[in-house]
């Protein structure tokens, strides 16, 4: 795969953490949000029903919660156990935000082991209603496996979704993965599982 997005990092702070990653296609970056102008865009995008209606982790949650979320993203932990990201449309000299996209969770590939093992991220993306069908949602999940697996050393990328969800199932699809179906309905209402493992992901589109 060639180079698709060039990425500044500096983790060194955890309280205050760069990352911004820009898009090679599309007028798109993602930025680790900061400040509040940033937390009061991610706080509007989750507050909007259209966004979340089948996420069950934040679909009941009070605005002030919604809040307490967004400020949350602006710092990261180490180890890292999250990492999210605004996502901004380039207009002119302004950026927009359209949606948010990252590994809302970070951990063991087995969390049963008792030796350190690789780390796994489970992703996501979130486009607002008027951003969406223009190719900015396949394009930022893309960025955020390709970091998560090439800069942050991940070893495996999970991505769930609800199989009534035709959007996000199209989207992933497209990236020529083919979906572990569940039985079972996990607790954010998935039961569509993909699971990128490193060495596969390096491998697609050369
Ligand atoms: C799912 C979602 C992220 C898609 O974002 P998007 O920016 O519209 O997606 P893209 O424009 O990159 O589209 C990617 C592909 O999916 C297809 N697609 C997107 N939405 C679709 C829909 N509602 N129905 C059918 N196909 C759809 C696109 O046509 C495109 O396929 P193509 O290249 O063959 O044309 C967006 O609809 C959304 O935010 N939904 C609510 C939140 C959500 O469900 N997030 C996923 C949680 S797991």
């Amino acid at each position: 795969m060639k180079p698709f997005y060039t990425h500044t990092t500096d983790l060194s702070d955890l309280d205050h953490p760069v990352v911004e990653i820009r898009s090679l296609a599309l007028p798109l970056t993602l930025r680790v949000p900061h400040g509040e102008g940033d937390v009061s865009a991610l706080t509007s995008i989750l507050n909007n029903e259209e966004n979340t209606k089948d996420d069950l982790s934040v679909a009941t949650a009070s605005k002030e919660e919604l809040e307490e979320i967004s400020r949350k993203w602006t710092k990261v932990t180490h180890p890292l156990s999250y990492m999210n990201f605004l996502m901004l449309m380039t207009e002119g000299a302004s950026l927009e935000p359209i949606g948010l996209a990252g590994m809302g969770w970070i951990g063991p590939v087995n969390q049963a082991a008792e030796q350190a093992s690789p780390q796994a991220g489970a992703a996501g993306v979130v486009v607002n209603p008027s951003a969406r069908r223009k190719g900015y949602g396949h394009e930022a999940l893309r960025m955020v496996i390709d970091y998560g697996i090439r800069e942050l050393g991940l070893a495996e990328v999970r991505i769930g979704t609800n199989s009534k969800n035709t959007g996000m199932k199209r989207l992933i699809e497209r990236f020529g993965l083919k979906f572990e179906a569940g039985a079972v309905v996990d607790k954010f209402g998935n039961d569509f599982n993909w699971t990128i493992r490193r060495d596969d992901w390096l491998v697609l589109g050369e």
